[in-house]
């Protein structure tokens, strides 16, 4: 895996979100090539969460990078208004951060990947850790594009583990079905972080404290971590929150080395019954003597190494105003 300074061009896809926030901010901190950031509706609407993409990226010291408004609405449905008792109803904690001088760019986040793919021949790697509609989306509008991408990461599905929306589908996957369907059917390399890992890769209080000790960014930060500690107390038993978005990044820079990501076929459960949203991971291969799997194209992280939570904090406390 490459290094994060040899990752090259990144275009990231978020629904930011407390999460998203902290990536934003990791990215930022380890240095990668962030050439564009689309936002989709999630954890918040996509207008909302551009403006809050917009306030961390400056807050971050990279008021420089352009933001693009997403899809509002998942394919074929309607944005049921996000997850305000996981994010707070600003999607960052309902801290009030300073709003940033720039505005987003006026072309749709689809029309920036695409733009960005064809800019970046080859070599740009697309991080995505919010529903998949923009890249569904962009697929539809340029059919070049699997050529043109180096790679897609996601954020998204559960392989072995429960879902975090139902018993089977995770936010992402659940909130578009047919988008992740769309994005996993096409012929692009995809590694898929899941909750298999990232319900495990955790923020401890001791690094909520150090957060809200630091500088004033990691306070920020710190600040918006306290809502989403909250949320996941009582889930995880103890003062912890699961840092789902930023452990893709950390995959994606090539920082975080899995110990376990069988490339195998998967697909996503798009019909109207209780499986809805489920990732359906063929795992056969694992046991000799079942005949090769048609369509095993996709990495598939089971397992990352332990510490990542110190990683990220390191790297959020060395931002600065
Ligand atoms: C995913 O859903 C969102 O709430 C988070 O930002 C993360 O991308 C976790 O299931
Ligand atoms: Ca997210």
């Amino acid at each position: 895996m490459p290094r994060p300074h040899e990752t090259g061009p990144i275009y990231l896809d978020c629904d930011t979100g407390i999460d998203d926030a902290l990536t934003l901010g990791y990215l930022v901190a380890e240095g990668a090539d962030l050439v564009g950031v689309g936002t989709v509706s999630g954890n918040v609407s996509a207008e909302l969460g551009a403006r809050n993409t917009l306030d961390v990226l400056a807050l971050a010291g990279r008021a420089d990078v352009s933001v693009a408004v997403g899809a509002h609405d998942p394919i074929g449905g309607t944005f049921q208004g996000g997850a305000p008792s996981v994010h707070g109803a600003n999607g960052i904690g309902d801290v009030e951060l300073p709003r940033s001088p720039a505005a987003p760019t006026g072309e749709t986040a689809a029309a920036m990947l695409s733009r960005l793919a064809r800019a970046h021949p080859g070599r740009l790697h697309v991080l995505a850790v919010g529903p998949l509609t923009n890249l569904a989306l962009a697929l539809e509008a340029d059919p070049e594009l699997p050529e043109l991408v180096a790679g897609v990461t996601i954020m998204g599905g559960a392989a072995l583990v429960p879902g975090n929306v139902t018993a089977v589908a995770e936010a992402n996957i659940h909130n578009d079905v047919v988008a992740a369907a769309r994005v996993l059917e096409a012929p692009w390399p995809v590694t898929v972080v899941g909750l298999d890992v990232t319900m495990e890769a955790r923020f401890e209080q001791r690094h909520l404290d150090a957060l809200l000790a630091g500088p004033p960014v990691a306070v920020a930060l710190g600040r918006m971590l306290e809502t989403y500690f909250r949320y996941y107390t009582p889930v995880l038993g103890r003062p912890a929150c699961a840092l789902h978005d930023p452990l893709a990044a950390a995959v994606a820079l090539g920082a975080v080395e899995p110990t376990l990501a069988p490339v195998v076929p998967m697909e996503v459960d798009t019909t109207g019954g209780p499986g809805r949203g489920q990732t359906l991971v063929d795992l056969r291969s694992r046991y000799l003597g079942y005949p090769p799997l048609p369509g095993a194209r996709h990495r598939i992280v089971l397992e990352v190494p332990q510490g990542f939570g110190d990683d990220l904090a390191a790297a959020l406390l060395r931002l600065s105003d």
